[in-house]
This record gives structure tokens, sequence and C-alpha cells, in this order.
């Protein structure tokens, strides 16, 4: 891959990519019978783990939840409208994001090393840059996800201190777990089912906000 687009390669992209992303892209709740691979998974994450967060620090962490015995875990903390779909998607993801992300830095920011003392030293300098930076990257796993053919449900209706207890406390069994997920320092944000949506099960598309309903060009 090429590190830097070259003005000539860089283009607008054609309408139906356009389309596939944003225009025609739906939240779905019903799923086709068609798994996600591993592969998959992955793919999406080499693809969103390229857009900018603050100092590149880069602090969502993802817990994809495939097994019944992981969705059964995850149920007492949903909303009840949100029980169902969820158990049916082929993959739900836990959005979450690292308070101590800083630790990665020196990796991530080597050009600017003081950026981690100063987030060491504010833990609520770094919780809200780890919120807002992780919102972005759970927005970019969505957008990430269309763009190889997948769709999402994101959801934030479920209790986030159950989800933290149960998959992020500094007690859950370590079994399984990979080194991405710090005991203690992850707190999730939203979930976001994952799988190739069953276009027969969208309502009929909601408006939008016109241009100057939510923008003024000063
Ligand atoms: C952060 C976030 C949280 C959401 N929470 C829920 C939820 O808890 N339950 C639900 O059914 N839909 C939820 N939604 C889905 C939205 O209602 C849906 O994305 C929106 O109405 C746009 O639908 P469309 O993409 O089909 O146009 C959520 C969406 C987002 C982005």
């Amino acid at each position: 891959m090429s590190q830097l687009a070259t003005p000539a390669l860089r283009h607008r992209l054609a309408d139906d990519a356009l389309d596939v992303i944003f225009r025609t892209a739906r939240t779905y709740n019903e799923w086709l019978d068609k798994p996600v691979s591993d592969e998959t998974l992955r793919e999406i994450y080499n693809l969103m783990k390229w857009g900018p967060t603050s100092a590149n620090g880069s602090p969502a962490r993802f817990l994809l939840l495939r097994t019944e015995a992981a969705k059964e875990r995850l149920r007492p903390a949903l909303a009840p409208g949100n029980v169902e779909k969820t158990l049916r998607a082929p993959v739900t993801v836990i959005v979450a994001y690292d308070l101590r992300f800083y630790q990665k830095l020196p990796k991530l920011s080597p050009h600017n090393p003081a950026m981690r003392d100063l987030f060491a030293d504010n833990p609520e300098f770094a919780e809200t840059t780890a919120r807002r930076n992780g919102t972005l990257q759970g927005a970019y796993f969505i957008i990430a996800a269309r763009t190889l053919g997948l769709d999402c449900g994101p959801m934030s209706g479920f209790d986030n201190a159950k989800v933290d207890g149960e998959f992020f406390g500094a007690d859950t069994p370590r079994e399984g777990m990979c080194e991405a997920l710090v005991p203690g320092s992850i707190k999730s944000n939203f979930l976001c089912n994952l799988g190739y949506g069953d276009p027969a099960s969208v309502r009929p598309r909601a408006p939008r906000l016109e241009f100057a309903e939510a923008c003024h060009v000063l």
C-alpha cells in the first residue's frame, strides 16, 4: 500500500460508493443467514484504524461477541427492545475505549514523546480524549464495515456499568482475552450489531436535517 495518496490518485468516489457508505446504507435490526468471518473482522479493523485520532492515540478497543455464550453474558445489560436483535446478529461489537490509551503513545506518537505524560498526569483530560476519539473510531468502524458490504446496527440502549463489570472489570476472567483489553481501564461506549442486513426488514428512511438546519457558514 502506498503511504501517501498522490493528488492524481485522489478523486471523488463514484456515486455508488457514496450510496453504500451513506445514502442507501441503513441501520439494521434483522440479518441474513450469512456468517461474518474472522478475516472480515480483521479487514474492518485494518481499514478503520487509519481514521484520525488526537495525537494518533487510537483509544478505541473492540470486543467482538460471536458465540451464544458471549451474547448471553451481554443479555442482562441490554434494554428490552435490543435483546432479540442482538442475540440474532452474527456479531455484536462492544465499542469501548481505554482510559490508559496513552501507554501506547510511545509507539503511536514517537515524534511527540511528551504527550504520554500530559495524559498520564491529567486523568480527566485522558478520559475526555479517550471518549471523544473512541466515539470517532466507532463511526470509522461503521463506515469501514459498510465499504466491505456489511451492515451495522449501533445501540446505546444498554447498561454501561453492567457491561463494564461483566467484560472489563478488574476481576473479569482473563481467559481468552487478548492484551488489548487491560483489566480495569476499559469503558464501554456503544454496541454495534454487525452482519449482512436483511433488506426486507427496514422501515422507510427517516429524513435528515437540511444544510441550513444544521450548518452555518461564516
Ligand atoms: C449511537 C447510537 C445509538 C443507537 N441506539 C439504538 C438503540 O439502543 N436501539 C435501537 O433500536 N436503535 C438505536 N440506534 C439506531 C438509530 O435509531 C438509527 O441509526 C437511526 O434512526 C438512523 O437509521 P437509518 O440509518 O436506518 O437511517 C442507535 C444509533 C446510534 C448511532
